[in-house]
């Protein structure tokens, strides 16, 4: 066995460097010793869409998507969905261990009672259109937040930074609901202290006229699986877009409001709606064959398939599945899962999807469970920023005690026009326009 480091030579000058590495990668500032001659910047590395580019160390949330696995703090996703609630899950992601029954009570009771927005936080989702799309309510509604807990910006100080991450966690169903009610045109229901965090969620979005909106204990139970399932998910892009801002040390709510801008972009958390108007569009399984040609000659993508990082089939699509069968023998089958399941069938099979390792993700089912459960598509993305606020505010937290972490800013290489002067305007000829 060799040392454990790299060496390079750079054929421009003939000289070896050594790098060393740590858990078997360099640092990429190492690179930067690497130059033609003094004036030289140094070398960096080139990498759009941070393909092959570690930004942080993290203890959180491990994934190895070639074997399928994804595990938080080192518990199996699959036991966690079997055994535990979304809320013991959160207290297992924020602060690294279970919690012991004394703990849980004590943090049920602490986010149940956060649950209710300000008066003025009503008013100001008062005032969107009627048609506008909640998950841009929620991201508005979550920097408002901001205006009314200005206490957020201690983000150094670890009681203010703990409420406020509570808030949060607390506050995100309740926004959601009001986001979906104002959509609606119905009435803002208040939260119920003597109801679990998805049952009160489910009485806000649907109670009516009856005194008493009563969650079915299965449903109940699915939404807290699929909170469960999409709680974190270590760097993806939102992730990255609330460490990034996070990095500016800006207050939580503006950095959540920026990873759930991030989350709404059809290639990310938008995508499971994008599911069901593509399952729309087909409509029949006999359209499936076209439609899977269509794709395999780049005219549209199979949505709710591929991930960056699973090429393998992504557990947590597994667990949907499961739960899938736990909705529908509540609600009936939704008519959109015979289609999603032939189409499945077919892309898993075909050398185009397999070749490039492509399989279901998660979204590609949970938008057919929410749809059965009573969810429009406009809230399937909604649904999924309130778990994932969990993972935000741990990721968030452990940038800020993390001593090696900066403001974010990555370098570029640029490829642009050397040095020019500017021409006046009366002689300048017309020039075609760069592309944008
Ligand atoms: N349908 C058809 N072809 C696809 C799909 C798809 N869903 N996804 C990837 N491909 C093809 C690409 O065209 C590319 O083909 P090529 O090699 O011939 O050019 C190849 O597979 C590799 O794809 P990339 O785009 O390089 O993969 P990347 O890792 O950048 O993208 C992503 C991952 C964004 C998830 C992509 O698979 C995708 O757009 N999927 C559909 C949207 C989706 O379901 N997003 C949800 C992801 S899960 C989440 O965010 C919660």
């Amino acid at each position: 066995m060799g040392k454990d480091s790299l060496s390079i030579i750079d054929n421009r000058t003939d000289k070896t460097y050594e790098l060393p590495l740590t858990n078997g990668n360099i640092r990429s500032m190492d690179l930067r010793q690497i130059k033609k001659d003094a004036d030289d910047f140094g070398v960096m590395g080139y990498d759009p869409a941070f393909l092959n580019t570690a930004s942080c160390q993290s203890k959180i949330t491990y994934i190895d998507g070639d074997r399928g696995i994804l595990r938080y703090r080192g518990y199996p996703i699959e036991e966690l969905a079997e055994k535990c609630t979304f809320l013991e899950v959160a207290y297992l992601l924020l602060n690294g261990e279970l919690p012991t029954a004394p703990e849980l009570d004590a943090w049920v009771d602490l986010v149940t009672h956060h649950r209710m927005l300000h008066e003025t936080t009503k008013a100001f989702l008062e005032g969107f259109r009627y048609d506008a799309h909640p998950m841009t309510m929620l991201i508005s509604t979550v920097a408002a937040l901001s205006t009314v807990y200005k206490d957020a910006r201690n983000i150094f100080d670890l009681n203010s930074r703990r409420l406020n991450m509570v808030r949060l966690i607390s506050k995100m169903p309740s926004m959601a609901a009001y986001a979906y009610r104002h959509s609606l045109g119905f009435p803002y229901v208040y939260p119920d202290d003597l109801l679990s965090y998805t049952e009160n969620f489910m009485t806000m979005l649907f109670k009516m006229v009856e005194p008493k909106y009563v969650a079915h204990p299965v449903l109940a139970r699915a939404l807290d699986i699929l909170f469960i399932l999409h709680a974190d998910h270590e760097q993806n892009c939102s992730t990255n877009v609330m460490r990034s801002v996070g990095s500016s040390q800006a207050d939580p709510f503006v950095c959540t409001a920026a990873a759930a801008a991030a989350l709404s972009g059809p290639l990310h958390g938008g995508a499971n709606e994008e599911v069901l108007k593509m399952l729309d569009e087909i409509g029949t399984k006999a359209n499936i064959p076209a439609f899977i040609d269509k794709v395999k000659t780049g005219k549209g993508k199979l949505m709710g398939f591929g991930h960056r990082v699973y090429k393998n089939y992504d557990p947590r699509a597994r667990i949907i599945k499961w739960t899938a069968d736990q909705v529908f023998a509540v609600t009936g089958k939704n008519p959109k899962l015979e289609i999603a399941l032939e189409l499945e069938k077919i892309a898993l099979e075909d050398e185009y999807f397999v070749k490039r390792k492509l399989y279901p993700n998660v979204d590609f089912y949970s938008g057919i469970i929410y749809q059965a459960m009573g969810f429009r598509p406009e809230m399937f993305t909604v649904l999924f920023a309130i778990p994932r606020t969990v993972g935000w505010l741990a990721q968030w937290e452990e940038l800020l005690t993390d001593p090696e972490q900066k403001i974010a800013r990555p370098r570029q290489v640029y490829t642009g026009y050397e040095a020019r002067t500017v021409v006046p305007i009366e002689e300048r000829s017309q020039q075609p326009v760069a592309a944008l």
